[in-house]
C-alpha cells in the first residue's frame, strides 16, 4: 500500500461549544498527527495538515505543507467535505473526533448559573471518517486511529477498522496517552500487524509509520489513484 500523494492529516481535538464561552473538549495534544504530517513531508509527500485547536505551537505552512484549521467537528467536517476526496489521494485520519456534542452546541450568549444544576443534552456527531470511506475513489487510502485499553486492543482496533471500511488503522494502548514513547500497532485490512520494536518518541513513531505503510504490499485490486 504505497501512499499515493497528497495526503491529508488530520490532528488535535474537536472543541464543541456549549455556549459561546464553553466547549466540551478532550486531552488530545495534536503532537501524533503533526508528527505523521512532517514525517510524510520528509519523505517527499505534498501533505496537507488539517488541525484541530492545539496549544502546541503548529508548524508553519511551507513547501509541500499546507496548513488548514477546525475547531468543532462541524468544521472538520465541512473542511474533509472539501479536500475529500478532490484534493488528496491519502487520508490519515488522527484527530480526536469528539463523539458527542450538545444539541444547542454554538449558541448565542452565555449560560447563567442557576440553583439547581445545569442538564447539558449531547447528540451522536456524524463519524466522519467513515463518511470519507463513502466518498472515496478507487486508490484512495485511509488510516485510522483508535485509542483503547490494552486488554482486547488489537481485536477492537480491527474490528472498528472493519466497521469503518478503513485500510489500516493504528492502535494506541490509552494507558500511554500521556507517555512521551508511542507503543502502537499498525493492523492493516488484510490482518496483518506491525509495530517498532521498542517504544519510540512520537516523531520517531510517525517516520516508522509513513515508512510501514509505504512498505508493505500494494493491493493489486485496486487500481492507482488519480492525480488531483
Ligand atoms: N472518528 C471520526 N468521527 C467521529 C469519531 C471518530 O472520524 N465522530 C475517527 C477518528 O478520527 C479515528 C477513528 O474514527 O480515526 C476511531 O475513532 P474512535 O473515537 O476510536 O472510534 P469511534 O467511532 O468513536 O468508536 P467508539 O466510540 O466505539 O470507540
Amino acid at each position: 500500500m504505497p501512499l499515493p500523494s497528497p495526503i491529508l492529516v488530520t490532528a488535535g481535538p474537536t472543541w464543541e461549544p456549549i455556549d459561546s464561552v464553553r466547549f466540551i473538549g478532550n486531552r488530545s495534544s495534536g503532537r501524533m498527527g503533526v508528527s505523521i504530517a512532517l514525517a510524510a513531508r520528509e519523505a517527499g509527500h505534498d501533505v496537507i495538515l488539517a488541525l484541530g485547536p492545539v496549544t502546541i505551537t503548529p508548524p508553519e505552512s511551507g513547501p509541500r505543507l499546507r496548513i488548514e484549521r477546525f475547531r468543532s467537528t462541524a468544521d472538520l467536517q465541512a473542511l474533509l467535505e472539501r479536500l475529500w476526496p478532490a484534493e488528496a489521494n491519502t487520508l490519515i485520519m488522527a484527530a480526536a473526533v469528539a463523539d458527542y456534542r450538545p444539541t444547542k452546541g454554538g449558541g448565542e450568549g452565555k449560560i447563567r448559573r442557576e440553583e439547581g444544576g445545569l442538564t447539558l443534552h449531547l447528540e451522536p456527531t456524524p463519524d466522519l471518517v467513515a463518511g470519507c470511506v463513502a466518498r472515496r475513489r478507487p486508490g484512495q487510502v485511509i488510516v485510522g486511529f483508535a485509542l483503547e485499553p490494552a486488554g482486547g486492543l488489537i481485536d477492537v482496533a480491527t474490528a472498528k477498522l472493519r466497521r469503518k471500511g478503513l485500510d489500516a488503522i493504528v492502535a494506541n494502548p490509552l494507558e500511554t496517552m500521556d507517555a512521551e514513547d508511542v507503543t502502537g500497532t499498525l493492523i492493516r485490512a488484510d490482518g496483518q500487524c506491525d509495530s517498532p520494536d521498542n517504544p519510540l518518541d512520537k516523531m520517531a513513531f510517525a517516520r516508522w509509520l509513513v515508512a510501514t505503510l509505504e512498505a508493505s504490499r500494494p493491493d493489486e485490486s485496486r487500481p492507482t489513484a488519480t492525480p488531483v
